[in-house]
């Protein structure tokens, strides 16, 4: 006797043509705003059109810039024909060591004790989301989560989906388009104990706007006195001033007042390793017995996520930071990009105002930090500079400085100009 298989998938193109496909009822989603700004670029045909929506480094001529310390050590690497097996499951542990000595510097206590748990991740985002799921797991009280407002766009689903309660405290002062330090320490007193407050260890992103020093050390009193939990984003270390050191200010302070910190760091824009996905997630234990502890667990959320992280990377970036003349290369082409993007800051805010008297106050330009500016624009002027001068950005008015260059900028500024006294 024949039988008829039926088939196990619905298909949408069945026999009676009705639409029975076993996805029928998933809603469509809405485009990532920053990803959808380069799909938008791509379609332009234009040929003075700009993409200052991604966060990725440009040089002068507008190009990715592979550094030189990254091909040479790529080139160390493939001289000792190293095989492709797999990782452990928290990575390669001479990158953890060299990324968080990078971070926490070589005269950490922790560090020095051996108390600090680390585990190789997929870039920051992988950083952040390990670093979530681990606090939503163990954190021992009200599994909260402050953030900036605004933050950058990604840290609100990344802790939702690792099982924490995201809230606002107050960061950005438009009037000022400066910090609103006020009303951040206000928010901060207003925590539940043991709240965990997301902190941005330098070139906060989106709005280029960090805490100075001094008001660091406030921070860390305030966080102290009210018992919440540091959790530092850093993705731009050696973004914002040029020198890693600086940028690692707030966190080795934390970290000298003996704040528990956890931290997420990526090596995506300050090695221009974007597509490699490499970052570590580490987090302060009282000891080496403790930090141990916590690893197990890093390992048993990260083994049935993606089992171990990726190899090629991570030896990139470890080959850097392990090899002195390759660290000493990088580090100037660190400074060199940074530097690039501050000589953008002078240039663009110069045009703004003496060559084409834009109205408004454009001192924020120069004064804030790292790859991007929250130049002030309305979404009404961001829209007509993408529809009339093919130049994108994101709706509130950010842009990537690293996508400027002597090519485009008079362009630019000349269309930010005309935006604003709303002749374009
Ligand atoms: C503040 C912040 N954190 C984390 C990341 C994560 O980047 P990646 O996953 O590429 O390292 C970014 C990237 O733009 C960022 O701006």
């Amino acid at each position: 006797m024949r039988t008829i298989s039926r088939p196990l998938i619905r298909s949408s193109r069945n026999l009676t043509g009705a639409a029975l496909s076993t996805w029928a009822n998933v809603p469509a989603g809405p485009p990532d705003p920053i990803l959808g700004i380069t799909e938008a670029f791509k379609a332009d045909k234009d040929p003075r059109k700009i993409n200052l929506g991604v966060g990725a480094y440009r040089d002068d001529q507008g190009k990715p810039y592979v550094l030189n310390a990254v091909k040479k050590a790529e080139d160390l690497i493939a001289s000792t024909n190293p095989d492709k097996e797999y990782l452990g499951i928290i990575g390669l542990p001479e990158f953890t060591k060299n990324a968080t000595l990078l971070a926490y510097g070589a005269d950490s206590v922790p560090l020095k004790a051996g108390s600090v748990a680390a585990t190789q991740t997929l870039s920051g985002t992988g950083a952040l989301r390990i670093g979530g799921t681990f606090l939503g797991r163990f954190f021992p009280t009200a599994k909260v989560i402050y953030l900036p407002t605004p933050s950058w766009g990604n840290h609100t689903p990344i802790f939702r989906d690792s099982g924490l309660e995201v809230r606002q405290y107050r960061y950005f002062d438009k009037k000022t388009v400066g910090l609103d330090f006020a009303g951040l320490k206000e928010d901060i007193q207003n925590a539940p104990e043991g709240a965990i407050v997301l902190l941005h260890a330098c070139a906060h992103n989106p709005t280029g706007v960090d805490p100075t020093p001094a008001q660091w050390k406030e921070i860390s009193d305030l966080v102290k006195e009210k018992k919440l939990f540091p959790f530092f984003d850093m993705a731009y270390q050696g973004f914002a001033s040029g020198n890693t050191t600086k940028d690692a200010f707030a966190v080795r302070y934390f970290v000298e007042q003996g704040h528990q910190i956890a931290l997420a760091q990526s090596f995506a824009k300050n090695m221009g390793l974007y597509g490699e996905r490499v970052g570590a997630f580490s987090l302060v234990a009282a000891n080496p017995e403790e930090k141990a502890r916590v690893e197990s667990q890093l390992k048993i959320i990260v083994r049935p996520m993606y089992s171990n992280p990726p190899l090629h990377g991570a030896r990139i970036a470890n080959a850097i930071l392990a090899n002195k003349d390759l660290y000493k290369e990088w580090e100037s082409e660190v400074e060199l990009m940074a530097n690039r993007i501050i000589s953008m800051r002078d240039r663009l805010h110069d045009l703004l105002t003496s060559t084409h008297n834009t109205p408004g106050e454009w001192g924020h330009i120069k004064s804030q930090i790292g790859m991007f500016s929250f130049t002030g624009l309305t979404p009404t002027q961001t829209k007509a500079l993408a529809e009339k001068a093919h130049i994108y950005m994101t709706a509130d008015g950010r842009i990537s400085m690293a996508g400027l260059n002597g090519g485009n900028i008079n362009y630019f500024a000349e269309s930010v100009s005309k935006a604003v006294k709303g002749s374009l």
